[in-house]
């Protein structure tokens, strides 16, 4: 049975996959994580390039349907490079968050939390204003935060630290809306939604990437009729750790983890 490809930076992209395994149980993914090298977000276009070919040739070994490219980062610097790279049909993580965030807001002043790649592509900035005009929106680097949520041992009051100091300035440009452009951050929504206060549409573009991967394998009739065989989850870091993130972290109670060897 051929599998969806799931690949980030770290752990972040498990929240794609818990969509995708509330929406489409039947399907079977392998994720890759590059724990090795996260945080992406503060690399080189050209370093992280570099490490998402690799992670794309070790998946060549394995039969695919798709991928998913659950890292903002990723998607924001190269989502032509890799539809280019592949022969299966690639969705990235902005273009379904953008839409969302633009038909969400009401009074037009959107923000953005991303990596620090990811703001200064701003790719979520364009693709939210093509899709609906006169919005202005924020956008905000939030450097710390993907090294400590990977590392569970951050402290509490470090993350909320950092979240206060990351959200002010949005708050002052009174955002109605604020998308969380990194596969990390919806792990912190708690904390988010404690920062802020509850007067906020929180966009996750989780549920829409996964909506619109269900759309295009149901157009191309690839859609599984019945679930057969199991996730595979791959790390290029430290496999009883990502196994145990696995287990916390998604639905899956006794998960295949192995290691990723991306030759990077
Ligand atoms: N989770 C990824 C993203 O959505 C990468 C974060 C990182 O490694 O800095 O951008």
């Amino acid at each position: 049975m051929k599998k969806i490809a799931i690949i980030d930076s770290g752990s972040g992209g498990l929240t794609v996959a818990n969509v995708l395994f509330d929406r489409l149980p039947d399907e079977r993914i392998i994720y890759v994580g590059d724990h090795g090298n996260c945080p992406y977000g503060n690399k080189s276009p050209e370093k992280i390039k570099e490490l998402v070919f690799g992670v794309i040739r070790f998946l060549e070994q394995f039969e695919l349907k798709m991928l998913i490219v659950a890292c903002n980062t990723a998607s924001a610097l190269m989502l032509d490079e890799l539809k280019a790279r592949v022969d299966v049909p690639v969705i990235g993580v902005i273009e379904p968050g953008a839409r969302m965030a633009a038909h969400a807001t009401m009074n037009r002043q959107i923000g953005v939390i991303a990596t620090q790649r990811t703001v200064e592509s701003h790719m979520y900035r364009k693709i939210i204003q093509e899709n609906r005009e006169g919005l202005d929106i924020h956008e905000q680097a939030c450097p710390k935060l993907v090294s400590y949520l990977e590392n569970e041992d951050t402290p509490e009051d470090a993350i909320t630290e950092a979240l206060e100091e990351y959200l002010a300035p949005l708050r002052k440009e009174q955002v109605d809306t604020l998308v969380m452009g990194c596969t990390h951050y919806p792990l912190a929504e708690q904390q988010i939604r404690r920062v802020w206060g509850s007067d906020v549409n929180l966009v996750d573009p989780a549920r829409e990437t996964v909506a619109q991967a269900e759309e295009v394998l149901r157009k191309s009739g690839d859609l599984a009729a019945a679930s057969q065989g199991e996730h595979l989850f791959c790390t290029t870091g430290d496999v009883p750790d990502f196994e145990e993130k696995v287990r916390k972290w998604t639905t899956i109670s006794r998960p295949v983890v192995r290691l990723a060897k991306t030759g990077t």
